[in-house]
């Protein structure tokens, strides 16, 4: 990689300067910088978006729009909390406030120590074992306050 990795201005330029010329550039770009950084700094949007040859809030309507770009820097694992119907029938709802309780952040946010966000999901596929939560890149089922508590101690 370059030297410009972790720089926002030299990681936004270079790939600004990547994609400026791509029909559908921008969907890259974003990806590009939320790799190299964490996420997309705020700050950038203008330079993006004069860059790009668009507009301020058509840039900012793509980061709202796609669940993989984020304006904060995320946490070093995601929490995604299940609220779709059979998880919420099983209690998800009781799970969703003690989680935000605990970790001290609503839906979006990342914890003081950036350890973990939290995100909101809609079916994570284990519905016949609700609620269902997943931490990084597992998947933990029928996770109630204590569980929730156990799990992230394991973490
Ligand atoms: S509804 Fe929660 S896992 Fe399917």
């Amino acid at each position: 990689m370059s030297s410009s990795v972790g720089n926002p201005t030299a990681v936004v330029s270079s790939a600004v300067q990547k994609y400026a010329a791509t029909a559908g550039g921008l969907l890259p770009l974003l990806h590009e910088i939320q790799a190299s950084l964490g996420h997309i700094p705020k700050d950038y949007v203008a330079a993006i978006a004069s860059g790009m040859g668009l507009s301020r809030a058509e840039v900012h309507g793509v980061i709202s729009f796609y669940q993989d770009f984020h304006y904060q820097p995320r946490g070093d694992a995601t929490i995604h909390l299940c609220r779709a119907e059979a998880c919420q029938a099983m209690g998800a709802r009781k799970l969703e406030q003690h989680v935000k309780a605990r970790l001290g952040i609503d839906f979006g946010g990342t914890t003081a120590d950036g350890r973990f966000s939290l995100e909101p999901v809609y079916c994570l596929g284990n519905c016949a074992c609700s609620p269902s939560i997943r931490i990084g890149d597992d998947v933990h089922a029928r996770v109630d306050a204590n569980r929730f508590d156990e799990l992230l101690g394991e973490y």
